[in-house]
């Protein structure tokens, strides 16, 4: 016996199907159905007080009057009854169910309770359980060859696995699968995840030795930091693919702050799967694109592709899409166009992509994918098939599987106009080649496969604890939590980020006008002059904020103008700001928003007060690494501005990437903090850091 966690769900010597219903189209007679028509290796118990056999197999009145032990019980009886069920089970010694029954949850009101004690039950008697409202679970190894499932179809061997937070997804994958002649090694509906999660799932799976790529159909994600920590395992030792609805919650509140507003779409998903390796499939079809490809083929080596097709369209619409995936037209050698010509078509382009033209002949194929293939400048190969009358498709395939079986290098193909049903495509996929109905279906698979590959390679990176005055920034938020206050005052923001060693401009708060020529003597010109006050967010449209004052005259009429228009229009405040005036650098923002699912978000982006008009900002989820922090830096499209363009000298990069380490660590130390922008942060040239001339930090209300 293996000892693999959920080796109770997935691998017991014995199943109980409690409601083994003996009337054909009920769930609990579908299920122990299932398990006889799959040969299930182990011993079933049908459970039903009214039956004395069930498809010809004895029943039992309750689990509790059967002779041996039960390992897993699948619960298909009313609701009504479900409770008292599972506590016989738990009295038996059943070590895993499978709670099919709905009525729980996910009805609201007393189902909430009967979930609660459905929950209490399995605590209580050491039950783990999958479910409840699920559509069961299947493993398809020889010595086991469980499908306690009520799907219609039953999956093929083989090695993918899949876990769903929706059944009815989950049998139309398992379906769809079949008709691909994709194969399963393991199933998982799981239902309400009472118990039993998404991530207990993966975790189980990573260490799987059947499992070789998981596929997950995933709603949310329960604990999103577990998710992190089991993904990123996962995603080193084989392919996570996963199809993800629903949309994050960062933006759906009406946020004061800039980084706030920043959150809106899908962005904190995304930056999960991106911190994680999780390939994000946007369809059930690229799902199956993806999971056929990682199935069939090996990882590329590299972003250089070739294309033997035998029509320029979809030869140019794969190399558009290919090209948007951030792979590259594979550029040949002069030897393997020379040794081209020997033989081409008078009409074939040979230039990639190749276009053999419909005169092209069965050996023109294979000598085409040959020499590309056999290319040191070639890393993967798409061959785009638009059947012309006179060659037989089963034929072409036979040519590109055989020619792809004497090189090492992947390779996928369009079958233009063919369906899954077309001989084809069965010659192609029973013979290990992935076969697309669309050319742009081909390269993003390829284009997955290469984004695979080059995670399997990078460097996860260090995460590293910083000295931080913790008492300092404790005094603060605990002055203003005293003060009944959810908002830090710029100063205290501002001190609170020295406190973690955050570069901030020096500054100093001052209630009279008349303290003013004094501390900016103090801080030295030129001085930045700003208003400060409760009611101050957006200073720059207020127009309170003065810039790069370089006399004490220009300092008092700033202060005089600044209060004046702020009286106009009806703004309170309470002082003024003077500080270190930072010129000649690039403004980022850096932040935090706090999202209900996934906690907090670490924001990074370019424009100071452009920033919410270009949106050009990347999440990361702490405790962020040196590399992720260099990577979500890294990955803004107007990152080519950091590191100089037209001979500019490039920003410090490396104290920006430090700044936000140290902003992950404050914010992890701080769950009363719900949002924070630092903006701008003038980054300045390499070598000279940067400084935090703004900060706003927000608390969540008193508990
Ligand atoms: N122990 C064992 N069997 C019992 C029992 C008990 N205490 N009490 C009743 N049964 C038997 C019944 O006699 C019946 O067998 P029979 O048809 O031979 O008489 C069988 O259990 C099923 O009971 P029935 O009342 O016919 O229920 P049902 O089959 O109509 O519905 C569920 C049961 C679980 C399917 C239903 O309650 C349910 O939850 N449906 C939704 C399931 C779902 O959608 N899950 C999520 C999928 S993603």
């Amino acid at each position: 016996m293996t000892t693999q966690p959920l080796d109770v769900i997935f691998s017991p010597s014995s199943i109980a199907v409690v409601g083994a219903s003996r009337n054909r189209g009920k769930i609990g007679y579908e299920i122990l159905h299932n398990l006889i028509l799959n040969d299930y290796q182990g011993t079933i118990y049908p459970v039903n007080p009214k039956a004395r056999s069930v498809h010809g197999i004895p029943a039992y009145p309750s689990v509790l009057s059967m002779p041996g032990p039960v390992d897993l019980a699948i619960i298909t009886v009313p609701v009504d009854v479900a409770l008292a069920v599972v506590e016989e089970c738990g009295r038996k010694g059943v070590r895993g169910l499978v709670v099919i029954t709905a009525g729980f949850r996910e009805v609201g009101g007393a189902g909430i309770g009967r979930e609660e004690r459905l929950l209490a039950l399995c605590r209580e008697y050491g039950m783990t359980m999958v479910g409840p409202n699920c559509m069961g679970v299947i493993n398809t190894s020889p010595d086991i060859q469980m499908d306690a499932t009520f799907a219609p179809t039953p999956p093929l061997r083989g090695g993918i696995s899949l876990v769903t937070q929706s059944g009815a997804l989950g049998v139309a994958i398992l379906d769809h699968a079949k008709s691909l002649g994709v194969g399963f090694a393991k199933f998982c509906s799981l239902g309400n995840k009472a118990q039993v999660s998404l991530n207990d799932v993966l975790a189980a799976w990573k260490g799987d030795p059947e499992t070789k790529i998981i596929l997950a159909y995933i709603e949310n994600f329960g604990n999103p930091k577990n998710f992190v920590r089991i993904a990123r395992d996962a995603t080193k030792r084989k392919p996570v693919i996963a199809m993800k609805s629903g949309r994050s919650e960062a933006g759906g509140r009406a946020a004061m702050s800039h980084t706030g507003s920043l959150g809106g779409s899908d962005l904190a998903a995304e930056a999960v799967f991106n911190q994680t390796g999780v390939l994000r499939a946007n369809s059930i079809e690229e799902l199956f694109d993806y999971a056929m490809a990682f199935s069939l083929q090996r990882l590329p080596r590299g972003k250089r592709v070739a294309i033997v097709s035998d029509a320029g369209g979809p030869a140019i619409m794969c190399v558009d899409e290919l090209v948007a995936n951030d792979l590259q037209l594979a550029e040949f050698s002069p030897a393997t166009i020379e040794f081209m010509k020997t033989w081409a078509p008078q009409e074939a382009s040979l230039n990639n992509p190749i276009d053999l033209t419909p005169q092209g002949s069965l050996e023109d194929y294979r000598n085409a994918m040959d020499a590309v293939l056999s290319d040191e400048g070639v890393d993967a190969c798409i061959a785009i098939y638009v059947p012309p009358v006179r060659v037989d498709e089963v034929e072409v395939a036979r040519v590109v599987w055989e020619t792809a079986a004497k090189h090492a290098k992947p390779v996928l193909t369009n079958f233009l106009g063919r369906t899954e049903e077309s001989p084809g495509f069965v010659e192609l996929v029973s013979h290990g080649i992935p076969s697309y109905l669309f050319p742009e279906s081909a390269a993003r698979a390829l284009a997955a496969m290469y984004r695979y590959a080059q995670y399997r390679e990078r460097d996860e990176g260090r995460t590293q604890t910083f000295d931080a005055d913790r008492a300092l920034a404790e005094g603060i938020i605990g002055r203003a939590r005293a003060a009944g206050r959810t908002r830090l005052t710029e100063t205290e923001a501002m001190a609170f980020l020295d406190a973690y060693g955050i570069q901030t401009a020096r500054s100093k708060t001052v209630a009279s006008r008349s303290h003013l020529p004094a501390t900016a003597k103090e801080i030295g010109y030129p001085v930045a002059l700003k208003a400060v006050g409760e009611r101050l967010v957006h200073k720059t449209d207020l127009k309170a904020v003065l810039l790069d004052l370089r006399t004490e005259r220009e300092l008092l009429e700033g202060a005089e103008r600044i209060a004046i228009g702020l009286k106009a229009r009806g703004v309170p405040f309470e002082g003024f700001l003077v500080q270190e005036y930072v010129a000649d650098g690039k403004e980022v923002i850096l932040g935090m928003t706090r999202d209900k699912v996934y906690g907090p978000f670490l924001v990074f982006g370019l424009g100071g007060i452009y920033v919410e008009y270009l949106k050009d900002v990347a999440f990361g989820l702490p405790p962020l690494t040196d590399q992720d922090a260099a990577r979500m830096i890294e990955s803004i499209r107007t990152y080519p501005l950091l590191t100089g363009v037209r001979g500019e000298a490039p920003c410090d990069i490396g104290a920006l990437r430090e700044a936000l380490l140290r902003l992950a660590q404050a914010v992890q130390d701080f769950d009363e903090i719900a949002e924070m922008d630092v903006n701008p942060v003038i980054a300045l040239e390499k070598g000279k850091g940067y400084r935090a001339v703004d900060a706003r930090i927000v608390l969540s209300p008193s508990p």
